[in-house]
């Protein structure tokens, strides 16, 4: 049978009239249902391991906006929580985790394997997911990459540069490989699970990758991206693979390619016409309008959603923002915006 879902059609190639649309973090603080949500769960994580309200606040933006695809309610700090290292949230700030960086510290984490008890009500919320969205809503599973959920493990939380990453990388090589290694290897067995379960497209997200230059770049960005996606058509062949390098600049071009993923989420430092010459002559894209519209709206929202629709319609493109929805966002700028896309 053809496939119908219109996110499925743009991984597999296929140009189409009215792009297929999602957005990073649609289940989040600018919804009122998800802040409902969340205060019954109590905190974030509890959110995240209560499988029928992660399922809850994953469904809530397909109800009242019709995405084409639905991403899987988590984080991608639960792969370091599930390893062992202490993750809690600072209302406000952010996360916070015990961190890792000596070989001490890398024995005390958990081998790749041993991760899918803690991870088990994750599972569960893919399989409530795959039961209960529409059928014409395609589900996305996700990981955070091995750099950037390393950047957390190695600082203990957000850093502005990543700056004590790349130190240990320049101080303990070994250590940073090992911790590197750890993760790309938990990462594929989770990501394995969330497909067994359900999920039809996994998406790896690697936030920092815009810190990683030259070879830095395509050791530790590139080379586990291609392991990842290489290894996951390897165990699901056809399963489609999007990959988030973000602000990866010149390094965007050729990314699908080398790693084998069937589409590249672009940022919104990326020029749409450069993407769409540079980027999209090897595939699908996913992006890329600035976030910061979803708060301002207005005719600029329309106006861009428009150029951005109108600069990808030469080859296979799926409409994102270029980050995540931020808690501002006006719920109605959503509507605006797929009024303009659609319509
Ligand atoms: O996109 C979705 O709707 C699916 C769920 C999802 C979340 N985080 C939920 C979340 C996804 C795909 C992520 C990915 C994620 N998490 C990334 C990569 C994407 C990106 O934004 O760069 C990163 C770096 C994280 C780590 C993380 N989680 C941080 C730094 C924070 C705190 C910052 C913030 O926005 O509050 C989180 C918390 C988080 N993850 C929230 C949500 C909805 C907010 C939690 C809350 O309700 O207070």
């Amino acid at each position: 049978m053809a496939e119908t879902k219109k996110l499925l059609r743009a991984l597999a190639g296929e140009t189409q009239d009215v792009p297929p649309v999602w957005l990073m973090r649609q289940a989040g603080r600018y919804l009122p249902e998800y802040r409902a949500t969340r205060a019954e769960a109590g905190d974030f994580l509890s959110l995240c391991y209560t499988s029928d309200l992660a399922a809850e606040v994953t469904l809530q933006p397909i109800r009242r906006y019709g995405f084409d695809a639905a991403i899987l309610f988590a984080d991608i700090l639960l792969i370091p929580d599930a390893l062992g290292a202490d993750l809690w949230f600072v209302t406000g700030e952010g996360p916070r985790l015990s961190t890792t960086t000596t070989p001490a510290d890398m024995a005390k984490l958990k081998g790749k394997d041993d991760i899918h008890d803690h991870l088990a009500p994750v599972y569960e919320t893919v399989r409530i997911l795959s039961r209960e969205l529409p059928e014409e809503t395609a589900l996305i599973g996700f990981a955070g990459a091995p750099w950037t959920v390393a950047t957390y493990m190695i600082a203990g939380r957000g850093t502005p540069d990543q700056g004590p990453a790349h130190k240990l990388m320049a101080e303990d090589r070994a250590t940073f490989e090992a911790l590197m290694e750890r993760l790309t290897g938990a990462t594929i067995e989770y990501l394995s699970k969330q497909v067994e379960a359900g999920a039809e497209v996994v998406k790896i997200f690697d936030s920092w990758a815009g810190s990683l230059k030259g070879e830095d770049f395509d050791r530790y960005a590139l080379e586990p991206a291609r392991r990842i996606t290489q290894e996951m058509k390897a165990r699901f062949p056809g399963l489609p693979v999007i990959a988030f390098p973000r602000e990866a600049g010149e390094k965007y071009i050729g990314f699908a390619k080398a790693t084998g993923a069937d589409c590249v989420a672009l940022d919104n430092s990326i020029d749409a016409d450069w993407g769409a010459a540079n980027v999209q002559a090897d595939g699908c894209v996913q992006g890329n309008m600035n976030p910061g519209l979803m708060v301002t709206g207005g005719q600029a929202l329309i106006d861009e959603t428009r150029r951005i629709r109108a600069a990808f319609s030469g080859g296979p493109h799926i409409f994102n923002l270029g980050h995540g929805i931020t808690p501002d966002a006006d719920p109605e700028n959503v509507t605006i915006m797929l009024e303009a896309l659609r319509g």
